[in-house]
């Protein structure tokens, strides 16, 4: 089967799948490693952990794997900007953030040259990541496990993140037919 490709950054893993973060001791080193050897890229929960915790699971990963390895954070953990600083110093692929709404975290990926993506429920707030500079974005719909922000479905969302997109990149026009 072919996949389409998937490009963050300047990262293009071998399959388009990105391993969900899992907070509770769910995706650590282990799994993160796993996926990314397997070709997807791999996450590695940072919510709940302390800071030391985390920059042994990122170094536990890069010692399993050369694989793409992102950490996802959760917005409302109380040492979001150390954890988030912390992974930016252990050089850490790419960051997912979701569960509200950090903007200061868009200016240190752009000082550190790491992607964000943020983790959305709608295309309004798909605009303001994609504004603030975010490399993609996760839309989560109510199928979704974990703290979710919406009762929609995915099925709703998605083509309206999509056409949005769509409509920006290409004023007036646009190739995929979402008007
Ligand atoms: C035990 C558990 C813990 C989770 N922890 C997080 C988390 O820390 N951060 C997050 O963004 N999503 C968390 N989620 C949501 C998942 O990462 C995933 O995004 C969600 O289940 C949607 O993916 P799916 O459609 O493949 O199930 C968690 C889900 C489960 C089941």
């Amino acid at each position: 089967m072919k996949f389409p490709s998937l490009k963050i950054g300047d990262m293009v893993p071998r399959y388009p799948i990105v391993q969900g973060g899992m907070a509770l001791g769910v995706s650590t080193a282990s799994l993160a490693s796993a996926v990314a050897n397997a070709g997807g890229i791999g996450v590695i929960a940072a919510t709940g952990l302390t800071v030391e915790q985390l920059v042994k699971e990122i170094r536990d990963a890069r010692s399993f794997t050369k694989g793409i390895i992102g950490i996802n954070i959760m917005f409302a953990v109380r040492q979001f900007a150390s954890l988030v600083q912390a992974a930016i110093e252990e050089k850490i692929d790419m960051i997912f953030t979701g569960a509200g709404f950090s903007r200061d975290i868009f200016k240190w990926g752009r000082q550190s040259g790491i992607p964000i993506i943020s983790i959305v429920s709608s295309s309004k707030l798909a605009g303001i990541a994609e504004k603030q500079g975010a490399a993609a974005v996760v839309a989560e719909g109510c199928e979704a496990g974990g703290h979710l922000g919406t009762n929609r479905s995915i099925e709703e969302i998605l083509p309206e993140i999509v056409g949005n997109r769509c409509r920006s990149q290409n004023p007036g026009y646009c190739r995929r037919g979402h008007r």
